[in-house]
């Protein structure tokens, strides 16, 4: 992006040397107008009262400049709950906002805000400024690291577009059900690491129904497991590890949490992780359909 440059003021401040007038931009047209300027690179948006549209212009500043700095009071928030001063890795967790809070209902166990009705309350900002209020976060040393989570090769590519700091991770579902082939491939030709969550197929979300397959059930990985003498929970989170994924099993039961650790005596054959590959039946556990 193109950097205008500033001129010094009298009291030491500084004004962009270019900046978008809004005189007869009419109510309508002129939110668009000031969020497009914000997103090619103006920082300088000339209005008055007297021409009828400075609420539609404050809409825009608020979407484009005031929002961003929710994400730096996201971050300063999980740093106190975690008690750190600065984090390794920080990600958007969607490739959509949402609403804030305390607008919307909560549900036990679930910060995501919802309506009475149940529904995800999203809201319009869009990934690409998240993105750069995250940049920020780096530059004042609030995270190493920043990347994304549940994004898509299209989504990517707007954020590695625009970035001046790439995302280092995309953290997505995967498990032989799902095994987003395709997506590493593209992850790998930008160096973005993948890390799947969900390795296990998520027994425990929170939506399962009985019907549904469990992966950690499935016959054929069973079998694997027993050629191997290890478990089907073991076979699968290897199975990332082989294929260059990192996975992330969750459990709160302390034999599980050993058992999920102990997977770094033995590696699959390459013929075993192609058999897995096979599994892929674009599964996918942790939709966000609701
Ligand atoms: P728990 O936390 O009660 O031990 P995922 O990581 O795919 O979201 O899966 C998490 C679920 O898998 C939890 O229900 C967790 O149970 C269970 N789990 C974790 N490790 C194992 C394991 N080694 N064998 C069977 N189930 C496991």
């Amino acid at each position: 992006m193109a950097k205008v440059p500033n001129i010094k003021l009298n009291n030491g401040l500084e004004i962009p040397a270019f900046g978008l007038g809004t005189w007869k931009s009419k109510a309508g047209e002129v939110e668009q107008a000031v969020k497009d300027a914000i997103d090619i690179g103006y920082r300088h948006i000339d209005c008055a009262h007297v021409y009828g549209n400075e609420k539609e212009v404050g809409t825009a500043l608020k979407e484009k400049i005031c929002r961003r700095h929710l994400v730096e009071k996201a971050l300063r928030l999980t740093l106190q709950d975690l008690g750190l001063e600065y984090l390794d890795l920080y990600l958007i967790h969607w490739p959509h906002a949402y609403k804030k809070r305390q607008f919307a209902i909560r549900r036990e166990g679930e910060n995501f805000p919802f309506d009475a009705n149940g529904k995800i309350q999203f809201s319009d900002v869009d990934y690409v400024d998240t993105w750069k209020a995250l940049e920020k976060c780096v530059n004042k040393g609030l995270t190493k690291s920043i990347g994304v989570s549940n994004f898509n090769k299209r989504q990517l590519e707007r954020v590695l577009e625009i970035s001046t700091i790439k995302p280092v991770v995309n953290q997505v579902e995967c498990h032989p059900y799902l095994n987003q082939r395709k997506l590493i491939e593209f992850c790998r030709s930008k160096g973005i690491v993948i890390t799947g969550y969900s390795p296990l197929g998520s027994p425990d979300r929170p939506w399962a129904k009985p019907e549904e397959p469990q992966l950690l059930e499935d016959p054929k990985l069973k079998e694997l497991a027993v050629k191997y003498k290890k478990t089907p929970a073991q076979i699968v989170l290897r199975y990332q590890v082989d294929r260059g994924v990192v996975a992330i099993p969750k459990s709160v039961t302390k034999s599980r949490i050993q058992q999920n650790f102990d997977i770094f005596d033995f590696s699959l054959t390459a013929d075993d992780v192609a058999y897995l590959d096979t599994f892929d039946v674009n599964g996918r556990f942790c939709p966000m359909t609701r």
